[in-house]
């Protein structure tokens, strides 16, 4: 949370990804538009399923087929990444913007040193380092994410789940990229370890000046990490606003349906979910596709999609601007 943080770091407009399957096209992402604020701490939340991974990998440009990205633009400062070259795209992984993978730790290379699949990063960006120069790289970027530099020497069945996400974290930001997205970086940890890993990433992110996606099911942990939260549903972002706000008054029914299905106190605890199933992505129902769980549903929510729209903006700061995706709100600005 440092530097203006009205400032955009990333600009996401209109994406959407389908993976072409023997059974037709399903929608994983279908419209996503946010802004990602410099400094900022953005939450992801939705079902499992709803399109946050796929997001992130789009940003990535990791999508991979039958996967495709169908449309939409995501600035990064002077980079449209969506329209960059493959190879132009490999430069700014990493050194631009960078990914925290779901199960990271589980994509270690097992027969490598720690020291040495960092120091591969490195090498694959920057021509040079190399001895002396590349092992205080290695130490240095093992101590941001405090662990011992002398981590480099051992191999990941030698370290802890923590420890594994640790270097995770060293890999993805040893390019010191302006945009870090971790997708549920700790949720194979026990609570413990959990704490110490996010407060690592934000410490990481302060000194790097970054701003973070941060995916995950947790809305304890996203109440307590997050500037603002993105809800998604079926592929598309529902709601959208200042966590707490978002929280204590949720704008639409989906939102207000998780919230209220989370234990009480102080809204700790997992994101279960709510009753019902959600929509096939192959062939979404037409409307809004939250209206057959929706116990508000008007009339034209049956018919029309509604689009992400401000309900709430006191002025044209992004930072406590309110949006979401209902027919409820359509059209009311306060
Ligand atoms: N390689 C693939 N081929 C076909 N369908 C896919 C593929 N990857 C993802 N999907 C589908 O895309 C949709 C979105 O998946 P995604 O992994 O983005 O969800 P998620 O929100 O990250 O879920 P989770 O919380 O379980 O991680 C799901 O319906 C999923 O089945
Ligand atoms: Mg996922």
């Amino acid at each position: 949370m440092t530097g203006n943080r009205s400032r955009v770091a990333l600009s996401v407009e209109d994406l959407r990804v389908h993976y072409h399957t023997e059974r037709g096209a399903i929608r994983a992402v279908e419209g996503v538009s946010f802004d990602l604020l410099a400094g900022e701490r953005l939450g992801l939340v939705g079902e499992s399923g709803s399109g946050k991974t796929t997001t992130a990998m789009a940003l990535m440009r990791l999508i991979r087929p039958p996967g495709r990205i169908e449309s939409g633009r995501a600035q990064l400062g002077d980079l449209e990444l969506l329209s960059l070259s493959d190879e132009q795209m490999r430069q700014a992984r990493f050194a631009h913007i960078s990914l925290i993978p779901q199960g990271v730790m589980n994509s270690l290379n097992p027969v490598m040193r720690v020291g040495a699949q960092i120091a591969d990063t490195i090498q694959a960006h920057e021509q040079g380092p190399g001895g002396e120069k590349m092992r205080a790289r290695v130490s240095d970027l093992l101590s941001l994410v405090e662990l011992d530099p002398d981590t480099a020497q051992m191999y990941p069945h030698e370290l802890s789940g923590g420890m594994k996400q640790r270097v995770g974290m060293a890999i993805s930001v040893a390019l010191r990229p302006q945009v870090i997205i971790a997708d549920e970086p700790t949720s194979a940890l026990d609570v413990v370890v959990q704490k110490r890993v996010m407060d690592t990433l934000f410490r990481v992110q302060g000194e790097l000046d970054a701003a973070v996606i941060l995916v995950g099911h947790d809305m304890g942990l996203m109440a307590q990490c997050v500037d603002r939260l993105g809800v998604m549903y079926a592929g598309r972002l529902v709601e959208l606003g200042p966590v707490q706000q978002l929280l204590e008054q949720p704008l639409h029914p989906y939102t207000r349906l998780l919230v209220s299905s989370l234990p009480s106190l102080d809204r700790r605890g997992e994101f279960r979910g709510i009753p019902g199933l959600p929509p096939s992505l192959l062939d979404p129902p037409a409307g809004c596709p939250f209206h057959p769980r929706c116990p508000e549903a008007i009339d034209g929510c049956t018919t029309k999609i509604p689009g992400l729209t401000t309900v709430v903006a006191d002025d044209d700061s992004a930072r406590i601007e309110r949006r979401a995706a209902c027919h409820l709100h359509t059209g009311v600005t306060s």
